[in-house]
């Protein structure tokens, strides 16, 4: 049965612990998030070598409003650094970027980046996805707001209306940080998701660990509640 979870072609990721990263190196927070946007990269990179179809990383949960106004503020400089430096990269080694979560309410100017990215990499092959001041609940609920508005409310109808709704089913979840929980992200698509939870922290997180992940998630046996 191993063979059911051998390749897993959706793995998500929880990217936690740039905050504990710079505080134990007695660093500002803000460089911890530049770190972590450097692991991302080199991750970015590395993927379509692993034989991942999509990658699914959580950048900025709805609940992230809640930290300090200058925070806020050095994250979402270090998105509009990234798609800027990034996106010619993507474009060149087909890596088709899409954004999960309510991204246009960002600013007027991400949110014109982010369009621009998307159409400009729509052809790639190999799928980014980042999670952009994405919360699953509210994410649940604007599907079935729309699945109720069409007709019926199934498992399937919202299915179909989530912002996933096109990518690959999850088969694997990673956090990192050691922290245990989903913190409001892909609560249904995690139904029958494989989860991994490391203590690295994300500035620290290398493809290295991910290989590591995808041959503890083959050994698996998934069951989806059959024997
Ligand atoms: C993850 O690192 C990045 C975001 C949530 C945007 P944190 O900033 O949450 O780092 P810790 O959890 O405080 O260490
Ligand atoms: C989850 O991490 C959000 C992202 C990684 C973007 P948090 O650091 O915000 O989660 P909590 O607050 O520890 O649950
Ligand atoms: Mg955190």
């Amino acid at each position: 049965m191993a063979s059911e979870s051998a390749s897993a072609r959706h793995v998500a990721i929880i990217m936690d612990g740039n905050g504990r990263w710079a505080k134990r190196r007695h660093l500002p927070r803000a460089l911890g998030h530049k770190r972590g946007v450097e692991a991302v990269r080199e991750l970015v990179r590395a993927v379509p070598a692993m034989g991942i179809e999509c990658l699914t990383l959580y950048a900025f949960s709805s609940e992230n409003w809640k930290r300090p106004e200058d925070e806020v503020g050095d994250l979402m400089n270090l998105m509009r650094k990234f798609i800027k430096s990034d996106l010619p990269e993507f474009i060149e080694n087909g890596v088709r970027l899409r954004i999960v979560g309510d991204w246009r309410a960002l600013d007027s100017d991400i949110v014109a980046m982010l369009e621009d990215a998307l159409e400009r990499t729509a052809n790639g092959t190999q799928t980014l996805a980042v999670a952009l001041n994405y919360g699953s609940q509210q994410e649940i609920a604007r599907a079935a707001t729309q699945a109720a508005h069409e007709g019926e409310i199934t498992p399937d109808t919202i299915a179909a209306h989530l912002d996933t709704a096109d990518l690959p089913p999850l088969d694997l979840l990673i956090r990192t940080s050691g922290e245990v929980r989903l913190s409001n992200f892909l609560l249904w698509q995690s139904a029958y998701a494989e989860m991994i939870f490391v203590d690295t922290l994300w500035p620290d997180f290398t493809p290295a660990h991910l290989r590591d992940a995808l041959a503890r998630f083959a050994a698996r046996e998934r069951r989806y509640g059959g024997r």
